[in-house]
């Protein structure tokens, strides 16, 4: 079964515009003939635009938001809707990140409204999951990576769940510098594609593109890449800069 490979680059709260359009002409001239992976550009709202003119035309890259509102429009000051986001070239959006389940307290509840508006708008979602440090010491990584899953999937058919890409993100691992061993970056991937499993059924678990976030770089992306359930990753800090982005794609 050949799953979507990926990698994705959110730069999160980072870059001004003329940062942004040169770290993208940067990564184009780079791997632009390496179509078989799937190249995601998560910039900051005010960049989507002019990132999406520069990718647009350009082998398997595509644009991704951070973020997007639980309403389909209206009275919401700064905020920003899927349609909007489709407007400007959004094919992807992050979904349950645990910065925004942290910092901004966003819940299940927000998570598939989001989802629901994104699909709406023919937006894929990337939605994401994963442990604290206390959970995981405390041997309850799979209890917390179940319930994330299933609280928000229950809400989905299996056409629906079709167009998602999953992100498996221990928090203890993100901006840290600590990574997942491979070891364990593959037993929690091979373990929410069984929740998949259950949910719905092993054919779309087999299809389901897993990525693994968290402090991966260059050094550890091949490590990861290789395990059978890790079908990419979503980078932080290393996509902020071309040749390290670029060699995590080239890790494949
Ligand atoms: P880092 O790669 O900086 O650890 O961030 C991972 C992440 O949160 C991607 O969404």
């Amino acid at each position: 079964m050949s799953r979507q490979k990926i990698v994705a680059g959110n730069w999160k709260m980072n870059k001004s515009l003329q940062e942004a359009k040169t770290l993208v002409e940067m990564i184009i001239n780079q791997v632009n003939d390496f179509d078989e992976v799937t190249k995601i550009i998560i910039p900051p709202f005010p960049f989507l635009d002019a990132v999406n003119h520069l990718i647009s035309s350009k082998a398997n890259f595509s644009l991704g938001a951070q973020n997007c509102h639980t309403n389909a429009g209206g009275a919401f000051t700064g905020e920003v809707s899927a349609s909007i986001l489709k407007s400007v070239g959004c094919d992807y959006v992050l979904v349950g990140h645990s910065e925004r389940r942290q910092f901004f307290k966003e819940k299940e509840a927000d998570f598939i409204l989001k989802i629901k508006e994104a699909l709406k708008n023919n937006i894929r979602p990337v939605f994401c999951i994963g442990e604290t440090i206390h959970e995981r010491k405390t041997d309850n990584h799979f209890k917390v990576v179940t319930e994330q899953l299933s609280s928000v999937l229950k809400e989905f058919s299996v056409a629906e769940f079709s167009k998602f890409i999953l992100a498996y993100e221990p928090v203890w691992a993100i901006g840290t510098g600590e990574t997942a061993t491979a070891a364990q970056a593959q037993e929690m991937h091979a373990y929410i594609r069984n929740i998949v499993t259950d949910l719905y059924d092993s054919n779309i678990a087999a299809q389901v593109s897993i990525l693994y976030g968290g402090s991966c770089n260059p050094q550890n992306a091949q490590e990861l890449f290789k395990c059978p359930d890790v079908d990419g990753g979503l980078i932080g800090g290393a996509s902020l800069n071309a040749d390290d982005f670029c060699k995590i794609i080239f890790s494949f």
